[in-house]
This record gives structure tokens, C-alpha cells and sequence, in this order.
């Protein structure tokens, strides 16, 4: 089946009980046994499993063409647990992209994990960058496109293969373009994670993460394992509001991709802009692999406001309509200056703005960022 279907009715059989088309919220923690002491249900205690989880888990899978899905608290619950179950007998060392989601860079700098783990940041654009990192023992690869916030696009077959010649785990990133854009496993990545808090819940309503595998094998044992023992699982409530978010993925990601894109060719023509990063632009350095790997551009982007910080951060406060607001992958336009929330550690340059782009009326959100960007040309 396409993935519009699958969105729809991976894991979303009506309920046996009642027949409700809309699935029952499974509160309950535990569940009762048998007389003989099984489970005929197959459920037994909520963190080790429990309804609402399985149809999300069901539905991601499916919808990434994986082996199993595997959800947690957050997408950082994901991405640590994809770490920390990298096999015994692999290397410690991880090689990662420079524009890597700064939460994963605080993962690594100010906690234990950290303290287990040796790391190297390149840039993946760079594929010879890229072979020499990888020529060296590694445990695992990260790979992340379109990467946040600088929008790079990497090529991820090309990646997932040098990561597989010198025997070490690929995993991608797939948060901000959904398995309805790109599909990694396609391109030879063994592991999936997304940030389900994003465009898959879709409504800024709820935090979950989940990692898929493209096979089982001992690295899903260990996921599942950190999954129960370490117990950062995500809700009843928290499952039922991703899948829900699902069905409606593919109509709003087609919104956001033609809302960025228009967005993406006023701000590359006005004269208080100096750069526009948005793969779906021919002049973006990613465009060629974008169009390869990509179905479309994605709701992302980030632009620099000539000047530097004062003049970007003026335009963010000259806007009514777009909200000042991290995340990304809502309902509603957010915008950011990367710069201030990633602190002194950031790559981002001191003018950029990122944009999430909502599923307004594109007119709308170009009026509102013509009147704010026009605020600053008239002061110069
Ligand atoms: C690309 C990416 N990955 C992972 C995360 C972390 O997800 P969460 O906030 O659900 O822990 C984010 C959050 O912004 C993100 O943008």
C-alpha cells in the first residue's frame, strides 16, 4: 500500500470490542490474567506494552518499510537509546554531522553519555570528509538532512555506504523531512529515529520519539530492553495523539512543502535578505541530492537578515501573525533566532531565523514577513 494509506490504516483497525473507527485511549496500566497465569490479551503491564503503543509502533514501521518501530518519551529518548544500544563489540566512537540538532550535542557534552562515547563532527556535505572519518574505528554513524538549522542536505546512500564499509551503524535523522518525503531505509540506513513531537504529531500537543529498524537483530533486543527496564516510554495519550497526528501527515505535509516553497522565493527576492536556506530553491547547494532523495523540499527554512543579529532579531518582533516560538512541524508558523537558544556553542550565524511553516494561507505569511522585514529596511 502507498504511504497515504498506510498513514491511515497502519495499526488502525476498529476497535473489536465497540467497532469505534477512532481507537479507545487504554489507560489502564495493568492487565488482567487468566486463571491458568498468561495473558490472553497479550498485554501485561503498561511500560512493557500496551495497545496504544503497538498501533503507533505498528503504523511507524510500516509506514518507514522497517522491522519494528520502537517509541520513547521524546525524540532525545530515541536518539539516546539508539547510542546506548550500539552493540558491545562495535567501536565507541560516533561520527557525526556539524549542523547535528544541538539537543544531541548537549547529550553528548553534559551528561554520562557522553562520558562513554568518543565523537567526531564533519561535514557531510564533504564526502571525502565523511570516508576519512569513517576510516577510522566507528561504532555509528548519525546522519541528519535536511540538518537543523542550517537546512544542509546530506546524500544518505552515499553515507549509509561508507558507514557500512567500515562496519559501523548508520542511522538518520528522519524528523523534519517524515517518512512521507524520505524514506532512509531505501537509501541502505539501518536505523530511523524521528522527533514524533514534530510534523508526525503535527498540532504542537504532544512530546514522544520512536526509532525504527530496517531488520531485528540484537540492536532491537537492546532497544526494546532500555525501552522497558530504563522506562522512558510515552503515554497511552501521548501514542494515541502521534497516530492520530498520522493520518492526517500526508495532506499537511503537502501544505507545508508548498507554503515553505513559496515562502522560500519571496524572501530569496527581498532586498533586506541575504540568504535564503531552502533545498527546494535550484540555487541551494543541496538541490541536486534533495530532488534525488526527497519527494519534496519540506516545511523548513532558515534565512539571514542582512545586518546581523539587532536587524534579525527586530524583524522576529516586528512579526504579528508568525509566532517567536522554538519547535517546529505544527499547525501554526514559528519562527527563531537559532543563535540566542543555542547559546555561545552555536554554528548558526547571528542572523539567521529559522521557520517552521505552518499550513496558513501562504499569502498571509508573506504579507506578515513583508511588513516585518520592510519595518527594517526603512529604518536603515
Ligand atoms: C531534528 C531533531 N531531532 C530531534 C529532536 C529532539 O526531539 P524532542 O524535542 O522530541 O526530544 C529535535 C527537536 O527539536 C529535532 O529538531
Amino acid at each position: 500500500m502507498h504511504p497515504e494509506t498506510l498513514a491511515v490504516h497502519a495499526g488502525q483497525k476498529s476497535d473489536p470490542v465497540t467497532g469505534a473507527i477512532a481507537a479507545p485511549i487504554y489507560l489502564s496500566t495493568t492487565f488482567e490474567r487468566s486463571a491458568d497465569g498468561t495473558f490472553p490479551s497479550g498485554y501485561e503491564y503498561s511500560r512493557d506494552d500496551n495497545p496504544n503503543r503497538r498501533n503507533l509502533e505498528t503504523c511507524l514501521a510500516a509506514l518507514e518499510g522497517g522491522a519494528e518501530a520502537i517509541t520513547f518519551a521524546s525524540g532525545m529518548a530515541a536518539i539516546t537509546a539508539v547510542i546506548e544500544s550500539l552493540p558491545d563489540d562495535l567501536p565507541k566512537r560516533l561520527v557525526l554531522p556539524d549542523d547535528i540538532y544541538f539537543g544531541v550535542r548537549s547529550l553528548l557534552n553534559e551528561t554520562d553519555v557522553g562520558r562513554r562515547f568518543e565523537w567526531e563532527v564533519v561535514d557531510m556535505t564533504d564526502l571525502q570528509a565523511v570516508r576519512a572519518a569513517c576510516a577510522k574505528p566507528t561504532g555509528l554513524v548519525w546522519i541528519e538532512t535536511p540538518s537543523n538549522p542550517l537546512v544542509k542536505i546530506v546524500d544518505i546512500a552515499a553515507i549509509a555506504q561508507l558507514a557500512r564499509e567500515g562496519g559501523a551503524v548508520s542511522a538518520v535523522d528522519n524528523t523534519w523531512a517524515t517518512p512521507l518525503l524520505t524514506r532512509p531505509f531505501e537509501f541502505g540506513a539501518d536505523l530511523v529515529v524521528h522527533s514524533l513531537t514534530k510534523y508526525i504529531g503535527g498540532h504542537s500537543d504532544v512530546m514522544i520519539g520512536a526509532v525504527v529498524s530496517r531488520e531485528s537483530g540484537p540492536q532491537n533486543l537492546a532497544l526494546r530492553a532500555i525501552q522497558k527496564h530504563k522506562g522512558s516510554v510515552p503515554s497511552p495519550l501521548d501514542c494515541w495523539l502521534a497516530l492520530r497526528g498520522i493520518q492526517s501527515l500526508a495532506p499537511r505535509m503537502q501544505v507545508h512543502c508548498g507554503n515553505a516553497m513559496e515562502v522560500a522565493r519571496f524572501l530569496s527576492q527581498h532586498p533586506a535578505v541575504s540568504v535564503v536556506h531552502y533545498p527546494g530553491l535550484p540555487t541551494h547547494p543541496g538541490f541536486a541530492v534533495a530532488s534525488k532523495q526527497m519527494k519534496s523540499f519540506g516545511g523548513m527554512l532558515s534565512f539571514e537578515v542582512a545586518g546581523a543579529r539587532k536587524e534579525a532579531m527586530a524583524v522576529a518582533g516586528a512579526l504579528r501573525l508568525i509566532a517567536r516560538a522554538t519547535s517546529l512541524g505544527g499547525t501554526h508558523s514559528l519562527i527563531e533566532h537559532r543563535a540566542s537558544v543555542e547559546g555561545p556553542q552555536t554554528k548558526a550565524p547571528e542572523g539567521l531565523l529559522r521557520m517552521s511553516i505552518g499550513l496558513e494561507n501562504a499569502l498571509d505569511l508573506i504579507s506578515d514577513l513583508d511588513q516585518a522585514l520592510g519595518q527594517i529596511s526603512n529604518r536603515r
